[in-house]
Formats: C-alpha cells, sequence, structure tokens
C-alpha cells in the first residue's frame, strides 16, 4: 500500500505557498534579508510548532512568514513547494497565497506575484508539474482591504485560477466579503473559502458559502456531514471538499478518517491535502499514508481520494481527463 500511495499520480487542491516555508529556508532567508529570529536553530523552531487550534497555530505562521522580503524570496519558496510536490508524483497543484499578509509588511502585491508566478513557470518546464495560482484573502481583515487587493490582482488576473479565504474563520462569516466574491466571479475566477473544522457557526458558514456565495469548492468542510441537507446540497452541486487530515489532528486529535469513510459512502467529493506541510510536517504522501493506516482504506478508496482530486480540479475537461487516465492506467498496472 505504501509504494502504491507513493507513485499514484496526484493532485494537490489545498496548500498555502506561506505555510510551505521550511525552517532550513526560513534561516537562510532570516539571514539574507537580515531578520531577526526567535529561535537559534531549526530544531528549536519545530518544537515550537505546538499548535491547538487554529488561532495558535495563525501566529507562529504569520510570524515565519516575515523572513520572505524580496522577489527571489517568494520564488525560491514556490519552487522548493513545487519541486518537493513533484518527488511525490503531484503533477498538478493549485496554490494559495495570502497577499494581505505581505502588502501589511511593506512587500508590494507586484513582489509577491512575480516570484511565485516565474517559480510556476520554471517548475512547470523543468520538472514537469503543472500549477494556479489561487489568492486568498484574510477574512480577519476588513472586506474593503480584501476588495482593494482584488483591484491590485486585476492587472495579473491571468496568473490567477481562483479566490479563496482563510484566517481566523471566527466572528468572521462568508457573508462578511459577498462583495468582494461577487466581483471576482464577474471576472472570471473560481471561488473557494474556508470552513474550518469545529469552528463557531459551521454549519452556517458552510450553508453560507453555497447558497450566498454560491462557491466552486469549499475547503475543508468536515463538519456538512452534521447536516443532512448540506451534505445534499454538496453532493447536488458536485463541489469538492478539500480536507487536509494531519491539519486537522491539530485540532481534533484524529486524521478524521471516519468523515472521510462517510464523505465517500456519500460520494461526495472528498480530496485530500497537505494545508501547511512544512509547519505540520507532512506532505501530501504523508497525509496519504497516515490517512490509510488509521482508517484502513483499501486501494479502491485510496484511489478514489486521488482521483476526486484531479475531477474537482480547476482545469478543462479534456485536461483532467488526460490526468484521470494517468491514474487509471497507473492502477491497471499496478
Ligand atoms: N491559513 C493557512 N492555513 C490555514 C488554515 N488551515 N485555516 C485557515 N487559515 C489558514
Ligand atoms: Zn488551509
Amino acid at each position: 500500500m505504501h509504494t502504491f500511495i507513493e507513485n499514484i499520480p496526484k493532485a494537490e487542491l489545498h496548500v498555502h505557498l506561506e505555510g510551505t516555508l521550511e525552517p532550513e529556508l526560513s534561516f537562510v532567508l532570516a539571514k539574507k534579508n537580515d531578520v531577526a529570529l526567535e529561535y537559534d536553530s531549526t530544531e528549536a523552531l519545530v518544537a515550537a510548532y505546538d499548535f491547538h487550534d487554529l488561532p495558535s497555530f495563525l501566529k507562529i505562521y504569520y510570524a515565519g512568514m516575515n523572513v520572505l522580503r524580496d522577489e527571489y524570496d517568494f520564488y525560491q519558496l514556490t519552487y522548493a513547494y513545487l519541486s518537493k510536490a513533484r518527488s511525490q508524483q503531484v503533477l498538478y497543484a493549485e496554490l494559495f497565497f495570502d497577499p494581505q499578509a505581505h502588502t501589511s509588511r511593506g512587500v508590494s502585491f507586484e513582489t509577491v506575484i512575480t516570484g511565485i508566478h516565474k517559480a510556476q513557470l520554471d517548475a512547470e518546464e523543468s520538472l514537469g508539474i503543472k500549477s494556479q495560482l489561487i489568492l486568498c484573502f484574510l477574512r480577519d481583515m476588513s472586506a474593503e482591504s480584501a476588495m482593494q487587493h482584488l483591484d491590485m490582482a486585476e492587472p495579473y488576473l491571468g496568473w490567477l485560477v481562483g479566490v479563496g479565504l482563510d484566517s481566523d474563520e471566527r466572528n468572521n462569516p462568508p457573508v462578511k466579503f459577498a462583495d468582494v466574491f461577487a466581483k471576482a466571479k464577474k471576472m472570471g475566477l473560481k471561488l473557494t473559502m474556508h470552513c474550518d473544522v469545529n469552528q463557531q457557526n459551521t454549519l452556517t458558514h458552510i450553508e453560507q458559502c453555497i447558497r450566498t456565495i454560491e462557491v466552486d469548492r469549499i475547503d475543508h468542510g468536515i463538519n456538512s456531514l452534521e447536516s443532512d441537507k448540506l451534505c445534499e446540497l454538496i453532493k447536488d452541486k458536485k463541489l469538492g471538499l478539500t480536507v487536509c487530515p494531519v491539519s486537522n489532528r491539530f485540532v481534533v486529535q484524529s486524521l478524521t478518517s471516519n468523515e472521510i469513510h462517510s464523505m465517500l459512502e456519500k460520494d461526495m467529493l472528498v480530496t485530500i491535502n497537505s494545508d501547511d506541510p512544512a509547519y505540520f510536517r507532512a506532505y501530501l504522501n504523508e497525509n496519504l499514508f497516515e490517512l490509510q493506516k488509521e482508517g484502513e482504506f483499501d486501494q479502491a478508496q485510496m484511489t478514489t481520494l486521488v482521483s476526486n482530486a484531479f475531477k474537482v480540479a480547476w482545469l478543462d475537461e479534456k485536461t483532467k481527463a488526460d490526468y484521470l487516465l494517468q491514474v487509471d492506467n497507473y492502477v491497471s498496472q499496478y
């Protein structure tokens, strides 16, 4: 099973580029940019990754990205993730980035997006991994700030596939950003939003995502299982759910394998992802290995989880069919 998972062609749909910042690169960039770090070794830094909920993670995540300053820093961050992903047979990735976390520190939108975009082009050419970019708004900042950043993104529209919503969900419901997402949709962008596990008012947030915002996908969305009505809506609209098992374990002490089993039984389009792999110390393969063990998923179920990601990817039908054929060929030859 380990080898089967390791080598199956994969897509990753829920990964925050800033959450792929490995401690080693942090130290290199801190030195180069003359930024003081609170820890004196990579081991000490990793030892501080002691998260128990979303806010305790976000505090370390935002502090960590302070070493990212110039275009080449964003290039290196992105290229390193894409290399690692490609080494795990990820053929396609949709990448979140958080521009407001950088502009608020005086790093321009152009610097961030240009560094990321150049790395995407180079990785596709040199490594054969295709990727698309999703601009995430920080939900604990204002809707005005989100709108300003959507306006900043307009000259780079061709470099983006969609918009998302992340950061602290408490008291920051989807409807707060209804105008921003309506405008993004008019601009031709796809829409997704985080509905993190066990958040306050989670069922209301999931319903708002579907009915008011009319998202194309939901990030996490585990709690939808508490409502038959929401499960039916998600199924009817064929919405993908980008679940992140190791990320969930920090909050609920389980990889949510029971919930993932339920989603598969209900034919919901559940996918497996890494979220913030440098912080959670698990890339896509490690998420799949650990999940398979906890939930004793069989080969057919693992194949469905992997195939679902290509099915709900923001790609044209022909490209999706080509990737799905690669998965089929792999499985039949295995
Ligand atoms: N930003 C980075 N990772 C996140 C997550 N899992 N939830 C919300 N915001 C995030
Ligand atoms: Zn996330």
